[in-house]
């Protein structure tokens, strides 16, 4: 089997996804029309158009705004079901969606809205083969406040979301900013991940500080490690996982960090390979794998390693990550 053939038909986990991040132009002008929202753009090359950004702050500009023609609960489930077909398509067998309810509330669209229509898709990802659960993600340019007044708006919703993470802009928002709700977040049992998204000011000091300080299971994107090779050291001592994004990288920064994803992956970091927001950087899963094999010359082997990685540093039993990863070989037995 050709490497392509063998990127997308692999089973995958993707745990970096944004769900409002896979709102397609069809459905973005769909709902706009159905909740008679004028969001300035009537045909899917015009909303293309508008995807104007060469850095973080300015995709979140276009991203927000775009949030807005999302009303109802069924406009939320139709956003998530519209997701997991397309990751039905990619062969992704398991899936932790973020959500970010405060670009919501903030609209005055209530939480139960929200998590009520997420939920829904979520309870039936088996229709599509796949497994999901919920990363509730605060928005980290909002107060700390906030951050914990929907801590404690989720809180009926315990058993709905499985993690916590923290997104949106990072500059002058540094991971201790919420020091106190993640830790909360933490007793309460759930896991705890954090975006250190690439090339920020001071990116390497906020590593340090979800490594040491705030003690993340995971780091979303954090390819600037590889400038410290003590934390590099301690993130593979401790088994931190890093959901990495390559086409999403190339967007917002000068390139995909294909070097840097590369050269953890060879050290034995946990890194693995995701889409984050894939109708913005009209890249799905496999092919931000596709992607990167090509830069940066992947074999088949790095691509198990890649794909391995992910189920490992799931937030699923060990049980489980046992029967996906037989799942993996079988298919690398299969399709050598
Ligand atoms: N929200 C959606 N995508 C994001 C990203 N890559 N970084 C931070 N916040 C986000
Ligand atoms: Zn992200």
């Amino acid at each position: 089997m050709n490497l392509k053939d063998f990127i997308y038909n692999i089973p995958k986990a993707e745990l970096h996804l944004h769900l409002e991040g896979s709102l397609e132009p069809d459905l973005k002008l769909k709902l706009s029309k159905k909740n008679n929202i004028d969001i300035g753009q009537t045909t899917i090359e015009e909303v293309k158009k508008s995807y104007e950004f060469n850095d973080l702050t300015s995709f979140l500009a276009v991203y927000y705004p775009a949030m807005n023609v999302l009303q109802d609960e069924s406009d939320f489930y139709n956003l998530a079901i519209e997701y997991l077909k397309k990751a039905k398509e990619n062969n992704v067998k398991y899936v932790e969606l973020f959500f970010d309810p405060q670009a919501h509330t903030s609209r005055n669209i209530p939480f139960e809205t929200v998590i009520n229509g997420y939920y829904k898709a979520v309870s039936e990802a088996s229709n599509y083969g796949i497994k999901a659960n919920l990363i509730m993600c605060f928005l980290r340019d909002m107060s700390a406040e906030s951050a914990l007044e929907h801590y404690n708006m989720a809180k009926p919703y315990r058993d709905k979301i499985l993690g916590i993470g923290l997104d949106s802009d990072e500059r002058d928002n540094p991971p201790l900013k919420f020091e106190k709700v993640f830790a909360l977040a933490k007793e309460d049992g759930y896991h705890i991940t954090m975006h250190c998204d690439i090339d920020q000011k001071n990116s390497i000091n906020h590593i340090e500080d979800c490594l040491y300080k705030i003690k993340v299971e995971r780091i979303d994107h954090g390819t600037n490690i590889v400038e410290n090779e003590e934390l590099v050291e301690f993130a593979i001592k401790n088994k931190i996982g890093f959901t990495c994004c390559p086409v999403s990288n190339s967007f917002v920064t000068s390139d995909m960090k294909g070097k840097e994803i590369k050269y953890l992956l060879d050290k034995g970091a946990l890194v693995t390979v995701n889409s984050d927001d894939p109708a913005y950087f009209q890249s799905y899963i496999s092919n931000d794998l596709y992607e990167l094999a090509k830069k940066m010359d992947l074999d088949k082997e790095d691509i198990v390693k890649l794909v391995k990685n992910s189920f490992n540093i799931a937030w699923i039993s060990d049980e489980e990550k046992e029967n996906y990863l037989k799942q993996v070989d079988k298919f690398v037995e299969e399709n050598k």
